[in-house]
């Protein structure tokens, strides 16, 4: 590389425009941003901070952290988002993968201890794709179906599919939600829009500017998915199958009851990381 700035030059000022527009941690997002535009891993741009960067790098550079400053997610702009410790490509038509969801595939995998046969999956919302995947890498004898609204997730899901190499057992068709699906199912999973919708212009404007709408919005209580899932939950699950559904903070009491109501009994709670109420799961006993 020749004229232009040094790597440490230009990171700091993309973090001075980073920490002025309000995103957390400039620095490390910097860096990551930098390792993307100029195509050199992290330890190299941490590594090497008298290379130059030339102009034109620095021009891709620059426009990453633009992007960024304009409160564009992170993983819109490098295009990818880790998961499960499995990377999806993600973009402007699916969430990005959030850490509370792994609990989803945590919670599936202690409640199978261990079991490994034949197993059917079906994932309601599927977006990118990331809680079935996670699940069918784990479960090396399992199959799924991830169904969503949206045909622009279901291209992502399936590339991320291929990508991981599981495109061979996961099917990925449009559906809302589950009406028009037959069969019976040994694990259901949904992380479903549960934010309501007064409540969407407050949040960051990663999300609330970025994300997809219909990947959001829960309706006026943020329980409208819930009560077009569950009633359709006795007749997918297999005998002994369980179905594990994603709940919002605060959200618990209001979704039991939810399910309750539609004659399930057994009901189990699950914490996340930060020891918020994130997964319930509803054994099939009716
Ligand atoms: C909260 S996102 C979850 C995405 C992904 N499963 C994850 O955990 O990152 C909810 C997903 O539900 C999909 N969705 C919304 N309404 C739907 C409907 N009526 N039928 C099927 N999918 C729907 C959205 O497109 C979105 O992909």
């Amino acid at each position: 590389m020749t004229d232009g700035v040094t790597l440490a030059g230009a990171l700091s000022g993309a973090q001075r425009i980073l920490a002025a527009a309000g995103v957390p941690n400039p620095q490390l997002e910097a860096r990551l941003l930098a390792s993307h535009a100029l195509g050199i891993t992290s330890e190299m741009v941490l590594g090497y901070p008298e290379r130059r960067v030339d102009l034109g790098r620095k021009a891709n550079f620059d426009a990453a952290v633009n992007r960024r400053a304009q409160r564009e997610p992170l993983a819109h702009i490098l295009g990818r988002r880790e998961f499960w410790s499995l990377s999806f490509h993600v973009g402007h038509h699916t969430l990005v993968p959030r850490p509370d969801t792994e609990t989803l595939v945590e919670a599936v995998l202690n409640w199978l201890g261990g079991h490994n046969g034949d197993l059917r999956i079906l994932d309601l919302g599927t977006g990118s794709g990331c809680i079935l995947l996670a699940l069918l890498a784990e479960l090396p004898r399992a199959w799924g179906v991830g169904v969503d609204l949206s045909m622009h997730a279901l291209e992502i899901a399936r590339q991320n599919a291929a990508a991981l190499g599981l495109a061979d057992r996961a099917d990925f068709v449009r559906g809302d939600w589950a009406n028009g699906l037959h069969g019976r199912f040994d694990v259901v999973i949904s992380n479903p829009p549960y934010i309501a919708d007064r409540d969407i212009i407050g949040l960051e404007p990663e999300v609330s500017q970025f994300e997809p709408r219909l990947a959001l919005s829960g309706g006026p209580d943020g329980l409208t998915a819930y009560r077009a899932i569950v009633p359709h939950l006795g007749r997918l699950l297999a005998r002994n199958g369980s179905a594990f559904l994603e709940i919002g903070a605060g959200g618990a009491a209001d979704v039991t009851k939810l399910i309750r109501e539609q004659g399930f009994e057994h009901i189990e709670i699950k914490d996340d990381f930060a020891s918020i109420p994130r997964c319930v799961r509803i054994a099939n006993t009716i």
